[in-house]
């Protein structure tokens, strides 16, 4: 693997780290072999972007991604699948069933990236696209149900990308759903320089919701299905995560559920 540190969008370490330092210990709530493959090939020091509330995060966010998509699979295993924004997460062989057909579609420039380390498989495929953009969802198998995935990637839009995004994928699926991590008004105004992780990158957090039903206006061919924050899952392991829920209640990341 010829992956170097200036490869990686800061961003996209704080996951993989994540990831890669939780499967390590004694017992994993989750276990991402390719992460520690990226981490260990990096070689170098990625512990800042490892602390408790972040972690606790990142872990619960994708517990919860697994086991929606792990729903939506049962309901539509011939749905078309969609990780938008991938970065470098392996979500697929998380929840593959030996049957699903699956893209991982990123900006062109961090897919060649991602193909330093992946190769496709027989039904993961990798794509270059954005998610501001619907000329990629032509070079797709025609489906009539498309479930798409965005975890970590609506959080550094602005309200109008947003609103592009939506219009761009109810236009491109004729029917689908979209699993989306959201965000406070709150990480939009103070989390740029206060989040404990993301602080250490050059990123800025974009527009925050209280709820998904903000979203709507967006996009009024899409309907709320679920909404959680990531405190329900947070809270069953740890006193400080328990503490966060009640102190954090409106600060959390969600994970939306959408259709249209
Ligand atoms: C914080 S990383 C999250 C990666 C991955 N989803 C995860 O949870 O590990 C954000 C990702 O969004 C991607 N991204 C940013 N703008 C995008 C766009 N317009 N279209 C598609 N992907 C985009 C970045 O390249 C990066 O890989």
């Amino acid at each position: 693997m010829n992956l170097t540190f200036g490869d990686i969008e800061e961003t996209a370490l704080i996951p993989l780290a994540i990831k890669a330092s939780e499967s390590e210990r004694q017992s994993p709530r989750i276990i991402d072999k390719k992460a520690k493959e990226i981490i260990d090939a990096l070689g170098v020091d990625v512990s800042k972007y490892d602390p408790f509330l972040s972690h606790e995060g990142v872990i619960s966010r994708t517990i919860m991604f697994r086991d929606k998509l792990n729903e939506l699979i049962k309901e539509y295993p011939d749905a078309l699948y969609i990780n938008l924004g991938c970065g470098f997460d392996d979500k697929f062989s998380q929840v593959d069933n030996g049957k699903i057909t699956w893209f991982d579609v990123d900006l062109p420039d961090q897919i060649e990236k991602r193909k330093k380390v992946y190769t496709d498989r027989d039904r993961c495929k990798m794509l270059g696209g954005s998610a501001l953009d619907g000329k990629w969802t032509k070079n797709l198998p025609q489906n009539d149900m498309t479930i798409v995935v965005m975890e970590g990637v609506l959080e550094y839009f602005q309200k109008e990308q947003v609103k592009t995004c939506l219009n761009m994928l109810c236009d491109s699926f004729k029917h689908g759903y979209l699993l989306a991590e959201l965000h406070s008004p709150l990480l939009e105004k103070y989390g740029s320089k206060h989040h404990d992780a993301v602080k250490y990158t050059n990123a800025t957090f974009g527009w925050g919701t209280k709820s998904a039903e903000e979203y709507l206006p967006l996009e009024p061919r899409m309907s709320v299905i679920s909404e959680q924050s990531y405190n329900d899952e947070m809270k069953k392991y740890s006193l400080r995560g328990k503490i966060f829920a009640i102190v954090g209640k409106n600060f959390n990341n969600r994970l939306a559920v959408f259709r249209w």
